[in-house]
């Protein structure tokens, strides 16, 4: 019998842990007799044939680094009837019998069409959103969090001193999960997430009066990227309070930096949990995390899920920031 190759691709926004998941996947893959072979650049590299066969050493030193080493990118040309032919007939050729992707729910589609054209795939939550509805994680959102609070710790700093407002933009296009995990561990006066509706006079501006008379004097608000509207909001915190408001936007340096010790474990086990699932011939599954233990869904079940934002937590936060 020919020895089974499976190919593995980062797809979509790149997310700190990402390497740390491929070198698990190509480990796992040749300690189990298979050949591994990379794909560049997302489904692209099925299209345009760049991909190539990875050794033990070729995911040597990779573990502890930011961003992707099979590149990545969001593919047009794959999100057709077409492209998703010719992308699982190069598979064929190359004689993969399963593609582990990792990425977020666009690369999910991407690999529910990939099986539907006869490739299994196995899919691993990679983005710093945290935003996978079927897993309570996404290998990328402890690293980016803990980038997000070291530089609001850094805003307070200046915020502080000058007695003044900081409204700092976290990303999330669709989930508050980093605005609210970060705007508990900075101390956030306020954190507005697009899951909760929020109004600027109940929810920011009377808690800074009332903080205002309790003595406080300087604050931070963290607004999720859904929310937006993040100089809107500071102009009308310094048109109402008085107090001198400035506004940062984290932006991409969120997506970078070396991965914490949970974003390489979890992706480790993730990796390892997709290539045990090609091997025993089960495709179509998402990789996810379920009351802290590695479980798998199929991949429609898993798009078809709805998120459940934590109100509790965002309640609590509430409470404590006085
Ligand atoms: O990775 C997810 C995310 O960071 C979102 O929060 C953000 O809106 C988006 O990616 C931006 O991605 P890009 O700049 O690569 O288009």
């Amino acid at each position: 019998m020919s020895q089974k190759a499976i190919a593995v691709l980062t797809s979509g926004g790149d997310a700190p842990g990402m390497n740390a998941a491929v070198r698990a996947v190509v480990r796992t893959g040749i300690s189990k007799g298979m050949k591994v072979y990379g794909v560049k650049r997302g489904y692209n590299g099925l299209l345009n044939r760049d991909v190539e066969e990875l050794n033990l050493r070729s995911v040597s030193n990779i573990i502890q680094r930011g961003g992707t080493v099979l590149y990545t990118a969001r593919s047009e040309e794959y999100n057709t009837p077409a492209g998703v032919k010719k992308a699982a007939d190069y598979c064929r050729d190359l004689g993969v019998s399963g593609v582990v992707v990792i990425g977020g729910d666009g690369s999910f589609r991407g690999a529910r069409d990939l099986t539907g054209e006869g490739i299994p795939c196995v899919c691993i939550p990679g983005t710093i959103d945290n935003d996978i509805a079927c897993s309570e994680y996404t290998v990328g959102f402890d690293t980016a969090m803990n980038t997000a609070m070291e530089m609001v710790d850094k805003i307070r700093d200046t915020a502080q001193s000058h007695d003044r407002c900081s409204v700092v933009e976290v990303m999330g296009r669709r989930c508050g999960d980093i605005a609210l995990q970060t705007g508990i561990a900075v101390g956030a006066a306020s954190i507005l997430v697009p899951e909760i509706e929020y109004d600027l006079e109940k929810d920011v501006i009377s808690r800074i009066l009332e903080n205002q008379q309790n003595g406080k004097k300087h604050f931070i608000i963290v607004v999720a990227e859904g929310v937006g509207k993040v100089n809107e909001i500071a102009t009308y915190i310094q048109n109402r309070t008085g107090i001198e408001s400035r506004v940062t936007i984290l932006g991409h340096v969120q997506r970078g930096g070396s991965p914490t010790l949970r974003d390489r474990v979890v992706a480790s086990e993730m990796g390892h949990k997709a290539v045990e699932l090609l091997q025993n011939g089960i495709g179509n599954r998402v990789v996810a995390m379920k009351n802290g233990k590695i479980v798998d869904y199929d991949i429609t079940e898993a798009l078809n899920m709805k998120r459940v934002f934590d109100k509790n937590l965002y309640d609590i936060a509430h409470t404590i920031s006085i």
